[in-house]
């Protein structure tokens, strides 16, 4: 049995994570003249207090407040914070503490990282989700238009902070989000982890998340430390990705968005057909996986006429070159290739095999 917290790098970033890295992070706050955090609604309601209890010594000059939610994560919300950070006087030498979600730790990184060139931050996540993804690996940014993360920089934090008590918080809809990609690690790299999760229905938080957590972390930071850039290796975390991200843009635009899980499980679903059918590849038993998503995630709800409009968004996106999209496939259980070209009319056949089968 780990003893937890255990302690991660990634470029010299220190990850405290596991049971009880709330408890000991006081050093990482020491040494700053002013501290501020970043919170939403929810957070400050709701994460803030803990954070402050757990946390005494940290001596609070303001706090920095932004509205929750991904239609937020934009650059008229990074302005904000610049605009509240400048009315607090806030240095270079300053402290931002980004406590929230992947909105929080993506905006506040990219908001603080360019704000008088660059002033300090620290990610302190609060969901399943940006424990095990958002927080970690440097990436910080905004949506624009309609394109997730389109402007933004590569920029390390000075510590990140991982504590399961934030997640007695959530509500199943945001622990299922980070579930998912939970079991992406799982699918693409770690079948330890397969196990951990029991391959079982999605239950409520339990012992094994403290556990389940520190080896999503580091399978993720043992990712991002061979290719931070994304030039290669990195694209493995894509898994799901590239149909994911265009149904979440799709749905968002709809009264029924769904969150960043959602489209992620379905996405692995297409990526996995794609898999089992392509050439050389050992992706022999697609059911079992296709089954274990679907025990917890119910298939998305859009029609056969919305494919050309899922279609365009795809071709949008960063993961799309030169008209081609990109692909990171599942070659077998535990192990996937990054960076496969898939036609269009596969990518196509997938959507219509997800409405299908179901
Ligand atoms: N969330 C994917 C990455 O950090 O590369």
């Amino acid at each position: 049995m780990q003893k937890e917290p255990v302690l991660l790098n990634l470029a010299l970033v220190h990850h405290l994570v596991g049971q009880g890295a709330l408890r000991q992070a006081a050093a990482y706050f020491s040494g700053y003249k002013k501290i501020f955090i970043l919170v939403d609604e929810n957070t400050e309601k709701i994460c803030l207090p803990v954070f402050l209890r757990y946390l005494p010594e940290v001596d609070v000059t303001g706090y920095v407040r932004i509205i929750s939610g991904e239609s937020n994560k934009n650059i008229q919300t990074a302005s904000s914070i610049w605009q509240q950070l400048t009315l607090f006087h806030a240095e270079r030498d300053s402290l931002l503490v980004n406590l929230g979600g992947g909105v929080i730790t993506d905006i506040g990184g990219f908001a603080a990282a360019t704000f008088k060139r660059g002033m300090n931050f620290i990610n302190v996540p609060t969901t399943l989700l940006g424990q095990i993804d958002a927080a970690i690996g440097s990436k910080t940014g905004v949506d624009f238009n309609e394109y997730k993360n389109q402007i933004g920089l590569f920029a390390h934090p000075k510590a990140v902070v991982i504590d399961p008590v934030f997640l007695a918080t959530l509500d199943q809809k945001q622990i299922r989000s980070g579930y998912a990609e939970m079991l992406k690690y799982a699918l693409i790299m770690d079948i330890p982890l397969l196990k951990l999760m029991g391959l079982q229905h999605l239950r409520e938080i339990n012992g094994n998340i403290g556990a389940m957590t520190i080896k999503a972390v580091s399978d993720k930071i043992s990712i991002v430390e061979k290719d931070m850039h994304e030039s290669g290796l990195r694209k493995l975390l894509n898994f799901g990705h590239t149909v994911g991200h265009a149904l979440e843009t799709f749905f968002l635009k709809t009264e029924h968005p769904v969150t960043h899980g959602e489209a992620i499980a379905a996405g692995m679903i297409c990526a996995t057909m794609i898999s089992a059918g392509w050439p050389g590849f050992e992706c022999h038993s697609p059911e079992q996986i296709y089954q274990t998503i679907d025990r917890d995630f119910t298939r998305l709800k859009f029609a056969g006429s919305d494919i050309p409009e899922i279609m365009r968004l795809m071709q949008q996106d960063k993961k799309t070159k030169e008209n081609k999209l990109h692909f990171t496939l599942l070659y077998k259980l535990g192990e996937a290739v990054p960076d496969i070209i898939v036609p269009e009319e596969k990518v196509r056949e997938s959507l219509h095999f997800y409405l299908r089968n179901q």
